[in-house]
């Protein structure tokens, strides 16, 4: 089939003048190459695209796929992860992953967390805080944890997260309203063992791959998986396999998130333990990082004795057996080019 394969390459972004904190989600080379090199192994035509203009650009040109492979996460908005899949709904082209309702639900963290709950599934209790009248009437018992609303890879998470009091919280708050300009979620704080849980398939065909324990080292921010201690993995985090009793509810907890929000093909979820050892949802990774080495979810597949090739051909498999149920019903038919009313107008005076 003829797959088209979108990204955010990193040195795009950093050549345009962002910086390296916002263009940590984005892609490295090696990702393009080894997706590439496992879908063409398969047999599949594959065509780069690269991210949304150079995807708009060749749509409007009258390029077409079968399908398209999407690990763009997308610069700007909430919705981000969702534009490029929901161009291509629009064309009739299926995406692999989630729907775009759902790439940008779970990006917003508060929104997603509002339908765990209301799932029955444990996650912290949480307040948004939009603006300085949602401090004054803060309600919370500390300690909490205040991260911004809707980013990846650790991004505004630091020592200052975990807040004691109310003087803590303000500035916290007030820091990342300028930094990320976007609501600050503050969620009751989780003091238990954090996990995160790589999971295959949709619905009641999804399962568990494996729940990785996240240990943090002595050199390691200790509070939490922060940008810093996502960026320095190597020397500050220990990540294992872990399948006694709390681990495996951990499993439980991702699963269900994961089929009550209605994810699709291949993800991960984050759960931490609070202080009685209960797992709680924290967040779940629609779109997860999928570099060869790097990224959680290859490591977590690694460890169950998957390989890159392995775990990318089942994402694959997953959204071929479903692609019949995908066939969006009719793309954007070849319209004809629009005409401005207004144009008309003048050409009849
Ligand atoms: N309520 C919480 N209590 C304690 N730690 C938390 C809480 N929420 C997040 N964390 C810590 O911050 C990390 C990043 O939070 P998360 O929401 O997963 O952000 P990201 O999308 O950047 O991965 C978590 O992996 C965990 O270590
Ligand atoms: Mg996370």
């Amino acid at each position: 089939m003829r797959v088209g394969l979108c990204y955010d390459l990193r040195q795009d972004y950093l050549d345009a003048g962002f910086s390296a904190e916002q263009t940590a989600e984005f892609d490295a080379p090696e990702t393009i190459d080894a997706l590439e090199f496992v879908l063409r192994t398969r047999g599949e035509q594959v065509e780069r695209i690269g991210h949304l203009q150079s995807l708009v650009n060749k749509l409007a040109r009258g390029k077409r796929w079968d399908y398209v492979f999407s690990i763009a996460e997308g610069i700007s908005g909430i919705a981000r992860e969702a534009q490029i899949p929901a161009l291509l709904e629009g064309y009739g082209i299926p995406c692999v992953f989630s729907d775009p309702t759902i790439l940008s639900l779970t990006l917003d963290k508060a929104v997603t967390k509002r339908i765990i709950r209301d799932a029955g599934i444990p996650t912290a209790d949480y307040r948004v805080l939009r603006n300085p009248g949602d401090l004054e009437e803060f309600s919370l018992p500390f300690p909490v944890f205040a991260k911004p609303l809707a980013e990846g890879t650790g991004k505004g998470i630091s020592a200052h997260s975990f807040v004691e009091d109310l003087e803590g919280l303000t500035l916290q708050t007030q820091k990342l309203w300028q930094k990320y300009s976007q609501p600050v979620l503050v969620e009751h704080y989780l003091s238990g063992r954090e996990f995160t849980v790589g999971i295959l398939g949709q619905g009641k065909r999804s399962q568990v791959i494996g729940v990785m324990e996240v240990t943090f080292k002595e050199s390691a921010e200790s509070f939490g998986y922060s940008y810093e201690n996502k960026e320095h993995y190597e020397a500050r985090i220990q990540y294992s396999l872990a399948d006694d009793a709390e681990a495996k509810r951990a499993g439980e907890v991702a699963l269900q998130a994961w089929q009550a929000l209605g994810c699709r093909d291949g993800g991960r979820v984050d759960i931490r333990s609070n202080e009685f050892g209960k797992p709680h949802f924290i967040e779940v990774n629609s779109l997860a990082g999928l570099h060869p080495e790097r990224s959680d979810l290859v490591i977590l597949a690694g460890m169950v004795g998957l390989s890159y090739a392995d775990l990318i051909g089942k994402i694959l498999d997953e959204f071929l057996t479903d692609l019949p149920n995908r066939k969006i019903p009719h793309g954007l038919p070849r319209l004809r080019p629009f005409r401005s009313r207004s144009l008309r107008f003048r050409k009849a005076l």
